[in-house]
């Protein structure tokens, strides 16, 4: 049972997540606008976006379905939430939209790279790096990541408890970093991981409303993004300026970001600057994503033991004694499964964002330009038209033919269109692999009264950590 006034949570259910009440909505016929909440008193919009804009977009939902609108001072904010809606921003009509604004704060650390760049620039930046991303080169990816989580389970002892969080983190950083920059960030490169770390510490933290101007004010968190920024650059232009100078293909992701020409385009790659802004982006991109993933499915393991016990079947005999590789993933298919499952329940991109660029039509209303559309793969991925009984973690859902009678857009965790997860391959593949190297050894179970709650920043992260013993799988 949840002890809300504690909030102990020996039970291991997700702490409640408590939702803000608005004024009942106005629904005048014939108004240009869809049905929404309005606020109680004055700000109290911006108010429940700084405590938890999640909870404000589940209450929004809940009470209005489809599709509700609401205003923060002269902008119009939509929240959508049927899978046809969401292809129409995300596919049919991408072109009308732009990133919403939160992401173009992002800019102040990632400058202008894939995640935060538009129009022919960003179609440009994509053309140039897709390379990196093909099947094949990902698969030769394959032999760090199981390398990289050997390494972190032969620092593990059985029956000790750890932060699964902070252990994923760590283990995914280390694969990026040496996937990108053929870099060991445990070892000679350790100042990007300080730095990388600090940067994107205060980087959540510059992501929140209101903190505009965060870079400019001589608060602490500033000074240490400032200085974690210079330290980053410096460390990215050096290597850059390395690999032109020595030249070759180190097998990294940087080796093909320096080589990729646009053949389509102007023939010419990409400057310093583009390549650390690129750097910079996948690294962000592709590390808490993922460890997320990771941490949210060990804890959604211990909760379900009988699939854990189908997981560690279909591990044991697919690959018995020896590690997982690229060629074992078809072998791997309920592992997938777990994978998709626990990212419908804790989807590591909670919620996307767009602005529109002219007046766009939705559902029979005239969306004007400049609005913002907001859609949340946490909500839509609960909805129970799609997924009965919603709360349960159920990886059955995941078999070809159930996935085939729900629509495209019911799960959107790497999201759609021209900006759909340019990593979702490696992502995918990073996954399983790191699942089904774990599993092998490990069984994970969450520590006695350990807090679990979410924490939608730019990532949903658990909010006290995640707290698990480890306990090695006894080999019959
Ligand atoms: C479970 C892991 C991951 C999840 C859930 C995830 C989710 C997403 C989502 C939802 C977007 C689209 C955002 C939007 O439309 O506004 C995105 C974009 C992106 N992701 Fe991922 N991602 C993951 C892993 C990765 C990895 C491993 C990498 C790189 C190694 C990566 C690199 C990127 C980049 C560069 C973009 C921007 C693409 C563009 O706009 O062209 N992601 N990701």
């Amino acid at each position: 049972m949840t002890d809300a006034t504690t909030g102990e949570n020996g039970s291991g259910a997700p702490l409640p997540i408590p939702l803000p009440r608005f004024a009942t909505a106005r629904t005048r016929s014939g108004s240009a606008f869809p049905p929404g909440p309005r606020a109680r008193y004055p700000g109290q919009f911006l108010v429940e976006v700084a405590r938890n804009p999640l909870a404000m977009m589940i209450a929004m939902a809940a009470e209005h379905g489809d599709i509700a609108h609401f205003r923060v001072g002269p902008q119009h904010l939509y929240l959508i939430n049927h899978p046809d809606l969401i292809r129409d921003v995300l596919v049919t009509g991408q072109k009308n939209f732009h990133k919403s604004r939160g992401l173009e704060r992002a800019k102040r650390l990632l400058g202008d790279g894939l995640l935060t760049s538009e129009g022919d620039f960003h179609l440009r930046q994509r053309r140039l790096a897709q390379p990196a991303f093909h099947r094949a080169r990902i698969a030769s990816y394959g032999a760090t990541m199981t390398d990289y989580s050997s390494q972190l389970q032969s620092s593990w002892e059985d029956r000790s408890t750890v932060d699964v969080h902070q252990q994923m983190m760590r283990l995914t950083l280390g694969i990026v970093s040496k996937t990108l920059f053929d870099a060991d960030v445990d070892g000679e490169a350790s100042e990007i991981g300080d730095a990388l770390t600090t940067a994107f510490e205060s980087f959540n933290l510059a992501m929140l409303p209101f903190t505009e101007y965060l870079d400019k004010l001589p608060i602490p968190a500033a000074r240490r993004f400032n200085a974690a920024r210079a330290r980053l650059d410096g460390t990215i232009y050096r290597m850059i300026d390395e690999r032109r100078r020595i030249g070759g293909d180190r097998g990294d992701l940087l080796s093909m970001l320096l080589t990729a020409t646009d053949s389509e385009g102007d023939g010419r790659g990409m400057d310093d600057t583009q390549l650390r802004d690129e750097a910079l982006t996948i690294f962000l991109a592709g590390h808490e994503t993922t460890a997320n993933a990771l941490t949210w499915t060990w804890y959604l393991l211990s909760q379900n033991p009988a699939v854990e016990a189908r997981l560690h079947a279909e591990i044991d005999a697919a690959v018995p004694g020896r590690m997982p590789e690229f060629d074992d993933l078809p072998a791997l298919p309920y592992t997938r499964m777990v994978l998709a499952e626990s990212m419908r329940l804790y989807p590591p991109a909670w919620a996307i964002g767009r602005r529109a660029i002219s007046a766009f039509e939705l559902r029979g209303y005239t969306v004007p330009k400049k609005s913002v559309v907001l859609m949340s793969q946490y909500i839509m991925h609960r909805d129970p038209r799609y997924f009965p009984d919603p709360e349960r973690f159920d990886p059955e859902r995941w078999t070809p033919e159930a996935q085939a009678l729900r629509p495209k857009f019911s799960y959107f965790p790497f999201g759609g269109g021209t900006r759909v997860c340019i990593g979702e391959q490696f992502a995918w593949m990073e996954g399983i692999l790191l699942i089904a190297s774990i599993a092998q050894n490990w069984r994970l179970r969450l520590a006695p009264a350990h807090r679990v709650e979410v924490q939608p920043l730019i990532t949903l992260r658990p909010r006290y950590g995640m707290m698990m013993s480890l306990e090695r799988r006894a080999k019959g």
